[in-house]
């Protein structure tokens, strides 16, 4: 693994569960792959969960992590080729990525978009200018449009939980739903799921949402989707709570509706099914404490499997690293 950006970047997600899982079981067993090498995370958006789980697999590695908050202590950068920058821009990205580069063997970066212009969000510009100018191998802690260790994690969390409670005869259903918040999100964490779980190829998988807030295709692609809750929840294994904004019209809300919040009720036709969310979480906006504070409830744990999905990530990168030597 060269770059860990988006499930493309994986030849086998299987294999890399499964890494994974072994982290978890034995977690110092790579206690001397990292050392000697340094890790620089990259903050332009705040972060619980994706900091300090990094931060925690680099350590399990033998790896010095070190966190550095560009958007309140770099300085402003640019992105843009070929312009001026007579405005409030005071780095370019073209000669602040290579002198990163000299100072960490990997880089892990998170940005969210700007929801303003889909076009920008979705070129993935400042990723693909870090993989183009830092010379070191680079790590998505969250894009403009995905969130692949979020998705590695969560594949992780499903595949632990079909080891501990088997299905027979048929892949597990694992519905993605949309729901309720007070603020227009990313469509990051939804478009990263359906990317990943498509690719894993190893559930039923159903997307539902109000009409309007469809992702690109490019991610759901393979998924049935289907605007009516209910019948998407019916015999659901699990379900996959999240909101994001309008793809379509772009980076907009245009629904409030809060019978698209989870609740006891609403999970009644489910099979019993395990509830995920990626938390943050609006508690009785986007789901019901009961379900959250309940026993099918997941969240807990699959935060717990950041750190073995980030493991086994920044593991990868560095046997490969050492193959070049
Ligand atoms: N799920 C997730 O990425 O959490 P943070 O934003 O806290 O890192």
């Amino acid at each position: 693994m060269n770059h860990f950006v988006s499930a493309n970047d994986v030849n086998s997600i299987q294999l890399l569960v499964n890494q994974a899982l072994a982290y978890k079981s034995n977690p110092f067993a790579d206690a001397q792959l990292g050392k000697g090498k340094r890790i620089g995370l990259l903050f332009l958006n705040p972060s619980l969960r994706t900091r300090l789980s990094t931060q925690v697999a680099a350590s399990n590695l033998g790896m010095e992590a070190i966190v550095f908050n560009v958007d309140k202590e770099g300085w402003a950068l640019e992105f843009e080729e070929g312009v001026i920058m007579n405005g409030n821009t005071v780095e370019h990205i073209k000669d602040a990525a290579p002198v990163l580069g000299q100072y960490f063997d990997i880089l892990a970066i998170r940005t969210f978009p700007s929801l303003k212009n889909k076009d920008v969000d979705y070129s993935e510009q400042l990723m693909h200018q870090f993989i183009k100018y830092a010379g070191v191998p680079i790590v998505s802690l969250e894009s403009a449009t995905l969130h692949p260790l979020q998705s590695l994690t969560d594949i992780i969390t499903i595949q632990e939980s079909l080891l501990a409670n088997p299905i027979q005869h048929k892949k597990p259903k694992v519905v993605l739903t949309w729901a309720p918040h007070i603020k227009p999100l990313p469509q990051c964490v939804a478009n990263s799921f359906a990317q990943w779980v498509n690719a894993w190829g190893e559930a039923d998988f159903v997307v539902t949402h109000p009409k309007g807030y469809e992702l690109s295709e490019t991610y759901t692609k393979g998924a049935t989707i289907q605007y009516d809750q209910a019948a998407a929840l019916e015999n659901a294994d699990f379900v996959y709570v999240k909101n994001w904004s309008s793809f379509h019209a772009y980076g907009q809300m245009l629904s409030h509706d809060e019978a698209w919040m989870l609740t006891q009720q609403t999970m009644m036709q489910t099979n019993q099914a395990k509830l995920m969310h990626c938390l943050p979480v609006r508690r009785n906006v986007e789901l019901s404490d009961e379900l959250l504070d309940g026993s099918n409830s997941l969240v807990t744990r699959q935060a717990g499997n950041r750190v073995w999905a980030a493991q086994a990530v920044l593991a990868n990168i560095l046997h490969q690293q050492k193959q070049l030597i």
